[in-house]
């Protein structure tokens, strides 16, 4: 098979990354299966497509007929058997538990033809993992979206154990198609890069939490400034339990040391998860909240968050998960609001300056996640 056999596109999954993908896959001219358990998923997810698209449309940057177009192509279903049965190409955006994605993709393999290609929207989880449910691992692989997926560019497309290059190489033609910026994550690894890169990040706002200060607006109106949006806004729009589960898997595959703080827990035992329930960190049932720039702490500035990127991408170096500083630039700048990535940012500032920053990091949180690289300290990766 090539990219351009692929006409159907089965979405397994309405809810905020599944219809945002769908979203972008219409726009990029595929007809679209979008199916979730219950046809009040669906119909959320519908909603959603259509209110981005709307926007777009009022907006004048989506014409009158390719609005129509679109969403003449977009199919709701509830059955998985009739939504896969005549996929090329279906990407699985289901809750980030393994058991599930095991079953989901066991389904997938069972009803969607022997040539279609099997991808999931994993935030973390191993692709050779969720392989292993089917009898097609070489058509199984990472194709991880970020959120909002109808604006942020980046796709990472992951190679799992026996992923075939054909299957990398359709996938990433199809992420060019719909207008995204792919990148080959050449090494399945907890987070693949943007998440893996962003966890200390994670793990410094819950052992903040723990420590009790400064408080969530106090540190992100230290950031707000120089981010599209500050650290806790970030988790309350992705979702508290997004966040709780991926430092949970972290802490099972890559440290102990990101076993989520009572504190960060207390927010997901209570259900107030971020905006989607209308309340988290910040209150959302208004809209985006209005963060008070002159609570700002004088703690933490903009420099210990790179100061823990730029540490975390060093990582990915030194373990042979990414081999080309660049390639790690563009993902991070791809994937969030930042226009840079980390060594860019570590080139211009200064390693020795964010060297420091760590180090304070490290003597406020005795972590192995926050202890500088070899890499780091010798500062001499150019780009
Ligand atoms: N559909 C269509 N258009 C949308 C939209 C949607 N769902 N949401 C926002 N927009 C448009 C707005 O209409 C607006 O358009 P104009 O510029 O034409 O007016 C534009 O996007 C900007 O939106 P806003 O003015 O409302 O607000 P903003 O400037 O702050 O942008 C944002 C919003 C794009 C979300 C920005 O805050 C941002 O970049 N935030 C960071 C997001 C980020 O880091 N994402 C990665 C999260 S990590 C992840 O996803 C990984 C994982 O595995 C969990």
């Amino acid at each position: 098979m090539k990219a351009e056999d692929v006409k159907n596109i089965a979405m397994i999954g309405a809810g905020d990354m599944g219809h945002g993908i769908a979203a972008c896959c219409l726009m990029g001219g595929y007809r679209v299966v979008l199916r979730d358990i219950e046809q009040k998923f669906v119909d959320k997810g519908m909603a959603g497509i259509k209110a981005s698209f709307d926007k777009l449309k009022e907006k004048g940057k989506m014409s009158p007929e390719a609005y129509t177009d679109a969403l003449a192509r977009l199919i709701p279903m509830v059955d998985l058997q009739a939504a896969v049965k005549d996929a090329d190409f279906v990407i699985e955006a289901v809750p980030e538990k393994l058991d599930l994605k095991k079953s989901v993709f066991a389904d997938l393999d069972k009803y969607a033809p022997k040539h279609a290609i099997l991808a999931s929207n994993t935030s973390n989880i191993s692709i050779t993992e969720i392989a292993t449910a089917t009898s097609r691992p070489e058509k199984v692989i990472g194709y991880h979206f970020f959120n909002p997926a109808i604006l942020m560019k980046l796709v990472e497309v992951t190679k799992g154990g026996k992923t075939s290059d054909e299957s990398i190489s359709i996938a990433y033609d199809i992420a060019k198609k719909i207008r995204k910026v792919p990148v080959i994550v050449k090494k399945d690894s907890p987070g693949f890069i943007y998440n893996r890169v962003n966890e200390p990040t994670l793990l410094l706002v819950s052992k903040i939490l723990e420590a009790g200060h400064p408080t969530p607006e106090e540190f992100d109106a230290a950031l707000k400034p120089v981010m599209p949006m500050p650290p806790f806004e970030l988790i309350d729009y992705v979702g508290i339990d997004i966040a709780v589960h991926g430092m949970d898997y972290f802490s099972q595959v890559l440290s102990k040391d990101y076993k989520p703080s009572e504190a960060l827990m207390s927010y997901l035992k209570s259900g107030n998860l971020g905006k989607k329930t209308g309340k988290g960190f910040y209150d959302w049932s208004k809209g985006r909240p209005a963060i008070d720039l002159s609570k700002a702490t004088r703690e933490f500035d903009v420099n210990h968050l790179i100061a823990l990127q730029v540490n975390e991408a060093t990582k990915l170096l030194e373990e042979g998960i990414a081999d080309d500083p660049k390639e790690i630039d563009l993902a991070m700048a791809n994937g969030g609001g930042s226009p840079f990535g980390p060594f860019v940012l570590a080139q211009s500032i200064g390693y020795n300056v964010l060297l420091a920053k760590l180090e304070e990091l490290h003597t406020k949180f005795p972590l192995d996640v926050f202890v500088p690289t070899k890499t780091m300290k010798a500062g001499n990766i150019k780009v």
